[in-house]
């Protein structure tokens, strides 16, 4: 969408993977939907370092509202667990140079029981949400009637009639999506898991040709939340997770719990090669390019400045792979380039026809940000600097 935001893919936190429909508030204060969760969250994203990183959206998922529009027919928030209202987290956000995103639904409910925004609910909830000065909305699907999925179905850019179900992706029109929304979530929900990170990476791969093309500047795929920080995903799954998602330039919203999270997490998702890598101002979706018998599989993005990214995955499950290749088999054109692993900073010149081994281990990844040194760029200050 075209409206000066997310020129680059949103990031920030987000709620529903790791707390859900959590609103027992009695027994379980600290994990609860409630504005001190929120609250919580933006005070660490402020304090530790991710606000100057870019994570900068603090977004509420389901099960934030009353169960009761209010007499004048506004949605609200539920007052145990919001006294303060949405207005005031949107200010103490704002303050701190942080965003806020909330959900709804257009249907008569939300995916998790609340109310939804059916029809003629949708300019007052619009005018709602403007009035407390929120900045991003999350627009779910549950509970639609076939009047609705019609229509949002073609708000969401399927075309008419078509059946408005995600698996029928070849009925999508990604660029009329493109120009109404920011990002879009099109397969099923993540999970504390890695056979859900890989079944995700696994289908945005598998349907690259579609969906790289509609990803750009301001209009992106969204393979849904980083899990990184919770208690699925091993270290080098923690790794692989990043390292796709930067590929994919996903939008990079964490969630977990920043209060807690470990050092060793916490330094993946702060890893600022692969922020920039996912940041690049290109905006263009990478691709897997080989995929391998030895279940080896090569991923690539081509990155402004005349660099790229490369990511080498494995799938296996016995011990680390010796991936053996050479740029020119990786389609580099002639010369000499500098790559720096960007997990480990090492750094090396590589000629294209020269063979390097990575190690691979399993389930993880190498991830290569690969520059140019040899080439000189039209650059005016470079060439000031030159005489
Ligand atoms: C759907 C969405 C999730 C989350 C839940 C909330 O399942 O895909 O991301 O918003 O609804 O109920």
């Amino acid at each position: 969408l075209d409206n000066g935001l997310m020129r680059t893919p949103p990031m920030g936190w987000l709620a529903w993977e790791r707390y859900r429909c959590d609103i027992d508030c009695k027994y379980d204060p600290k994990n609860c939907i409630s504005e001190n969760l929120f609250i919580d969250m933006a005070d660490r994203l402020f304090e530790d370092g991710w606000k100057e990183l870019g994570y900068v959206y603090v977004n509420i998922d389901d099960c934030w509202s009353s169960m009761e529009r209010d007499k004048d027919g506004r949605l609200q928030p539920d007052p145990n667990r919001f006294p303060g209202g949405i207005p005031r987290l949107a200010r103490y956000l704002h303050d701190r140079g942080l965003k806020l995103g909330i959900y709804g639904d257009m249907g008569t409910h939300t995916c998790g029981g609340y109310p939804g925004t059916t029809l003629d609910k949708i300019e007052i909830d619009a005018q709602t949400f403007a009035d407390w000065e929120v900045d991003m909305f999350k627009f779910d699907g549950c509970y639609s009637n076939a009047l609705e999925q019609e229509l949002s179905s073609n708000v969401k850019g399927f075309e008419r009639n078509g059946p408005p179900h995600w698996l029928l992706m070849q009925l999508v029109n990604y660029t009329k999506l493109g120009q109404i929304c920011n990002l879009w979530r099109n397969y099923g929900d993540i999970q504390d898991s890695w056979s859900s990170v890989l079944s995700i990476a696994d289908w945005f791969f598998e349907n690259q040709d579609v969906l790289a093309p509609a990803a750009g500047p301001g209009r992106w795929n969204d393979p849904d939340m980083l899990v990184i920080g919770d208690f699925g995903l091993s270290l080098e799954q923690s790794r692989s997770q990043m390292a796709l998602w930067a590929i994919m330039a996903a939008p990079l919203f964490m969630s977990n719990d920043l209060r807690t999270i470990s050092g060793e997490a916490r330094s993946i998702l702060q890893n600022k090669m692969i922020i920039s890598i996912n940041q690049d101002p290109l905006g263009i979706q990478g691709r897997r390019i080989l995929k391998e018998k030895s279940g080896i599989e090569v991923f690539w993005r081509p990155l402004s400045d005349n660099a790229s990214a490369l990511v080498f995955f494995s799938r296996r499950t016995d011990m680390p792979y010796r991936y053996k290749t050479s740029l020119t088999k990786l389609n580099y054109t002639t010369g000499s380039y500098k790559v720096t692993d960007v997990y480990t900073g090492q750094t090396d010149v590589l000629k294209d026809s020269t063979d390097f081994v990575v190690s691979v281990n399993p389930t993880g990844v190498v991830m290569w940000y690969v520059s140019a040194p040899g080439k000189l760029r039209y650059h005016p200050i470079l060439w000031l600097d030159a005489l």
